[in-house]
């Protein structure tokens, strides 16, 4: 009994500490918070809904309601100016839309990726994912080396000799729409032209011939509609996992994510058996990939293949839904804006006519159809955000900013009217060669030298794609447009069938 009383006693003193010890961590962060609220609440910036959470809530209330985030962040924009601040625990994060703050950041190599957003993308709810590469890559050596090693394989000399596997790509889903014209079958435009942008980035980044047109079955496009959604509900809610009605999708995510890995591994080793076996292989992406991961002996620990397991994920995510919302886009503003179809019809007809083979020089006489690429990019920049860590003091439009993660959205800037005039209006003469360059407030590719990498491949391979549909689109386009919202790292568009 002595003994029970004695291990009760000390049991009440160790709740009575702990009680004191969580007391005296829940004070101290609640402090912390204080302090920072006082560092920062001199920017403007929307009431916080709460101490703790400070605008965490709106977020979620937007998400819930599918409403695109980049509308609030505009909202908020107009509202608060060219820098604000948001809060949530005690992290801070100040929206930069002032063109003079966003030329010195981004264009800087100084200022690393914030390591909140970049550090949580290494995983989704456990599985690994982009891990440290190209995209999420913070260490500037780290990065450097790889973007060196990557970028012969997105050389324009790289990209002439890829025109045969774009002419072919474009061609068999222009034999899959006609099949859909000849049975009055309805289709959906979308997963069409994310099948096809799939297939390619499949075959010239990779070498594997997918077929998705002909293979409709396969888990791919599935899996990266997936991981791109669990990446928006991993960023933005730190407790997304911890809810039980949500393990169902963070399982479906972590599926996903292993499918992709999965895939890269195979892939990796038949392209690695295939270098020691003296084969002659494509320098493609993947072969820059094995290289990047070689430290010259030929030899790869487990560190290395999952680096190059990275990078393999961080080429998929990063191109496919990109491009391909980029293109969904295009056609359906370009079926909404008859006279601009017409226009860019001429152009397409004038330069190519009914040639088959479309070369890389053809492509750069496609001076309108160019402009009708930026425009589509402008309202709908597909990734349309990239943010930085600041870590000195700095001035930004008067206001002083005792440094911090600060944000920038292409779609927020791109849709103010003090950049843009009638900013809602599709107008691909905004891009003539004659009118005033836009200043540091359009940068649907990021900017400086975390720009993408992609950036030649997305503007050669869509424009390949886009004229034949131009010469052969009979009927405007009936789908309906708007963002489709639930995302929030890519844009795409929500659409009701094409007929
Ligand atoms: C319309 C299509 C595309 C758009 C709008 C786009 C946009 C962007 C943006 C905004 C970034 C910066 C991301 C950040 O700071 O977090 C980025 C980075 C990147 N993109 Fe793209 N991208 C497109 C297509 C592609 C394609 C086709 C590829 C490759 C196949 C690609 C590969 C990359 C890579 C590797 C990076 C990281 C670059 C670095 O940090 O050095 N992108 N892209």
């Amino acid at each position: 009994m002595a003994v029970f009383s004695l291990i009760f006693g000390w049991a009440c003193h160790a709740l009575w500490y702990l009680f004191f010890i969580v007391l005296i961590a829940f004070l101290g962060y609640s402090l912390y918070i204080k302090h920072i609220h006082m560092k920062y609440d001199h920017i403007p910036g929307p009431p916080r809904d709460s101490f703790f959470f400070g605008h965490t809530s709106t977020f979620l209330r937007e998400m819930k309601a599918e409403r695109v985030i980049h509308e609030k962040f505009l909202e908020w924009a107009e509202t608060y100016g060219p820098v604000y601040r948001l809060n949530g625990l005690h992290h801070v994060i100040l929206v930069v839309s002032c063109p003079e703050a966003t030329k010195e950041i981004l264009m800087s190599p100084k200022y690393p990726k914030d390591k909140f957003l970049y550090k949580r993308l290494f995983h989704l709810f456990g599985q690994r994912f982009l891990g440290n590469g190209m995209v999420t890559a913070r260490n500037h050596e780290q990065w450097y080396k790889q973007r060196r090693i990557m970028d012969p394989a997105f050389s324009s000399l790289y990209l002439r000799g890829l025109m045969g596997t774009f002419n072919e790509r474009a061609e068999r889903l222009m034999d899959k729409l006609a099949d859909f014209a000849d049975c009055k079958k309805e289709t959906c435009m979308l997963h069409l032209v994310n099948c096809v942008t799939l297939d390619v980035i499949a075959k010239v980044a990779f070498g594997v011939d997918l077929d998705l047109l002909k293979h409709t079955d396969s888990p791919f496009p599935k899996a990266i509609e997936v991981c791109l959604e669990g990446m928006v509900y991993h960023v933005r809610d730190v407790f997304f996992q911890l809810i039980p009605k949500n393990w169902p999708f963070v399982n479906e995510v972590r599926q996903a994510c292993k499918l992709l890995r999965d895939t890269g591994y195979r892939w990796i080793q038949a392209r690695k058996t295939a270098i020691q076996n003296g084969e002659e292989v494509p320098k493609d992406i993947l072969t820059q990939i094995i290289k990047s991961a070689d430290k010259g002996d030929n030899r790869y620990n487990t560190n290395d293949e999952e680096f190059m397991l990275d990078n393999f994920v961080t080429f998929f995510i990063a191109g496919q839904e990109t491009t391909a919302n980029q293109l969904a886009f295009c056609i359906m503003e370009l079926g909404r804006h008859p006279d601009i179809l017409e226009k860019a019809r001429k152009e397409v007809d004038d330069v190519i006519g009914m040639k088959q083979e479309i070369s890389y020089d053809d492509l750069g006489k496609l001076v309108y159809l160019s402009q009708v690429l930026k425009e589509t990019l402008r309202l709908y920049p597909t990734a349309p955000g990239t943010s930085r860590e600041v870590h000195e003091d700095m001035v930004i439009n008067g206001i002083h900013i005792p440094g911090g993660v600060t944000c920038f959205s292409s779609y927020v800037t791109s849709r103010m009217d003090k950049f843009f005039k009638d900013p809602l209006t599709f107008d691909p003469d905004r891009f003539h060669l004659d009118a005033p360059k836009p200043y540091y407030c359009y940068y649907p590719f990021a900017l400086g030298p975390r720009s993408c990498l992609g950036q030649n491949f997305a503007q050669v391979f869509p424009h390949r794609l886009r004229e034949p549909f131009l010469l052969r689109l009979a009927t405007r386009p009936q789908q309906t447009l708007h963002i489709c919202s639930q995302w929030g790292a890519v844009l795409a568009p929500c659409y009701s069938p094409f007929t």
